[in-house]
């Protein structure tokens, strides 16, 4: 970035804050002074870790795709931007798992390591998200999850063995500049999973499903203020549908709906019949019920739903437009159901925000 561009972007991002925060003008003329002077001088400045707080809350304020964004001002923020080592990064990201899953009362948590130095990472975490299952394309068809291919392919380049379930817990990938990627299992002890059952029927037959307690995505940009933090995995809760309407439903993922259908007794003959519906309906009660009964923090999509109504509220009360993208603040299940369904979103990008950013596995050199 140029030296003009982020002063304009730390100016912007500092003036908000500031205002935000109820802080005096002079204040923010002393830190501003300070920002501009590193800048000049060295081309970059550090986040304080007020300011490190609110960038990180206020990009989840302005994500667009998140119906969640109620809980935005209780996101806790682990600042980690001193680890240097493989040994320092691993020991942030398991505690990041630990500390988010909170023997199931999740905790909304980033975890923010050392932002872009000159166009460049400093440190990358090659995972999507810390945890998720592994996916193997075999002569009998794909085994796991099919959106973890490529990462399980690079996983195995590095020298990870999975043990070829449908349920492997992936190995956390790391790497430092341009040093070669490092990979770790997760303690087993620190995973914590939901089995997934019906309370009335038995929706699966022999096949034993799982899912993870929490969702920590890993390999989005998190830009406040012109700084860009490549490493910043964070997390809030599950809504319901994500499993129960997605990951286990979509035919390109793990396709349960035709056993749950079969196990149901339903017709599957003719799509008329609404099997599928009736069958996603069952999966998600089963998403639903066994995360509540083993005490994991999950949101239904009309709770969620109210929720955000809730946000929107809010926002609006305190001055601020709401932002959003209306494909994704629509639930996949009973979308008319939820007010968003009736209403347009304006999904114009603000910054401090996350994005999606092009991850490349790089070629591993294999010594043999
Ligand atoms: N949809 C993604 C998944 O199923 C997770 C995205 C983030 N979700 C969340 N509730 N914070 O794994």
């Amino acid at each position: 970035m140029e030296k003009k561009t982020l002063i304009d972007e730390a100016q912007q991002f500092l003036t908000h804050l500031y205002k935000e925060l109820g802080k005096t003008t002079e204040q923010f003329a002393h830190r501003w002074r300070e920002v501009e002077h590193s800048i000049e001088l060295n081309g970059y400045y550090e986040h304080t870790y007020e300011e490190l707080v609110y960038g990180a809350r206020v990009a989840w304020r302005n994500s667009n795709r998140c119906i969640g964004r109620l809980f935005w001002n209780q996101l806790k923020v682990i600042d980690g931007r001193q680890a240097s080592t493989y040994d320092e990064i691993f020991q942030y990201l398991f505690e990041h798992i630990r500390i988010a899953t909170n023997n199931g009362k999740i905790k909304p948590l980033i975890t923010i390591f050392r932002p872009e130095l000159n166009g460049k990472k400093q440190v990358t975490v090659w995972n999507h998200q810390l945890l998720r299952y592994a996916g193997y394309e075999t002569e009998g068809g794909i085994v796991g999850d099919s959106d973890s291919i490529a990462f399980t392919r690079f996983c195995q380049q590095l020298g990870w063995k999975g043990n070829g379930t449908a349920f492997d817990m992936l190995p956390l990938v790391v790497q430092i500049g341009d040093e070669a990627p490092e990979y770790r299992e997760i303690p087993e002890d620190m995973i914590m999973e939901i089995p997934i059952k019906h309370e009335e029927h038995d929706i699966f037959g022999d096949r034993e499903i799982k899912w993870y307690a929490v969702p920590i995505i890993s390999d989005m940009r998190l830009e406040i203020g012109g700084i860009n933090y490549v490493a910043a995995p964070f997390n809030g809760w599950y809504m319901g549908t994500e499993i129960g309407a997605r990951n286990l439903a979509d035919e390109s993922r793990y396709n349960l709906l035709p056993t749950v259908a079969k196990q149901l007794g339903l017709n599957t003959k003719h799509q008329r019949s609404l099997w599928k519906d009736e069958a996603l309906v069952a999966l998600n009660q089963a998403v639903l019920d066994s995360y509540k009964k083993y005490g994991v923090t999950i949101v239904d999509h009309h709770t969620a739903a109210e929720q955000f109504r809730v946000f929107e509220q809010k926002e609006e009360s305190d001055g601020r437009h709401v932002t959003g993208k209306w494909s994704w603040l629509v639930p996949p299940m009973a979308p008319a159901t939820t007010h968003m369904y009736f209403k347009p979103y304006d999904n114009a990008l603000v910054t401090p925000n996350y994005f999606y950013q092009k991850m490349k596995y790089p070629d591993v050199q294999k010594n043999t």
